[in-house]
């Protein structure tokens, strides 16, 4: 009670440019990020599994500080998955004193860009049907509700998995024609 009183009094009047985002740099960060995640999530998670995310994919991972403190955290992994490559969005949390400000936009929106750089085809999740927040944000992100999962989470509660799909390069004249093209202009 004491620590949102003081959250809440930190962020009042709070500036976009005042939340400093970075990626996940080491082990310091881990317990920020399990404490964040731990208080607001409804899955519970092993260090394990914290471990598995950021060891692997320390680049998907970001944090969001305000004036040293965690407020905020993504974590993300990819890989290949039935012949698409795709990114995975794990866990988005932010601190209840700073949600609507746009930091959990920022955060998941840092992990896209980079999944879209490493060549991931689409970018997926699950969240709880109840969830409007999250549903509400991931929707006004682009993402479609692909499938509903019959008591998904531990606490009996359906999810939607959401899918970003990223639009695929136009296949250019050259692509589709080159070998034509080609023997067309060596005719010439
Ligand atoms: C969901 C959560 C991460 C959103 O964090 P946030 O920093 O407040 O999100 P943003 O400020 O970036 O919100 C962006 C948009 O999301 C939507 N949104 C976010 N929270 C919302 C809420 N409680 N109700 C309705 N829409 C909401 C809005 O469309 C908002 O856009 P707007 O500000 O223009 O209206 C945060 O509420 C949270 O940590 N919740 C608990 C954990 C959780 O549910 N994580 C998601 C698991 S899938």
């Amino acid at each position: 009670m004491e620590e949102e009183e003081e959250g809440l009094s930190a962020s009042e009047g709070l500036s976009a440019s005042e939340i400093e985002y970075v990626s996940y740099g080491g082990e310091h960060h881990l317990p920020l990020i399990m404490n964040l995640v731990d208080q607001e999530l409804s899955e519970p998670y092993s260090i394990f599994t914290y471990r598995y995310f950021v060891y692997l994919w320390p680049h998907l991972s970001f944090l969001a500080f305000h004036k040293g403190k965690c407020v905020g955290t993504v974590v993300c992994k990819m890989g290949d998955h039935r012949h698409t490559f795709r990114g995975y969005i794990a866990m988005l949390v932010v601190l209840n004193p700073y949600r609507g400000r746009g930091i959990a936009t920022e955060l998941v929106t840092r992990s896209i860009k980079v999944m879209m750089e490493s060549g991931c085809e689409e970018v997926t999740l699950e969240a709880e049907v109840t969830n409007k927040g999250a549903l509400a944000l991931y929707g006004r992100l682009g993402f479609i509700r692909a499938k509903r999962l019959f008591r998904y989470y531990l606490n009996g509660v359906d999810a939607f998995r959401l899918k970003l799909l990223f639009p695929r390069p136009e296949p250019s004249y050259y692509d589709d024609y080159g070998v034509e093209a080609q023997g067309i202009i060596g005719e010439m």
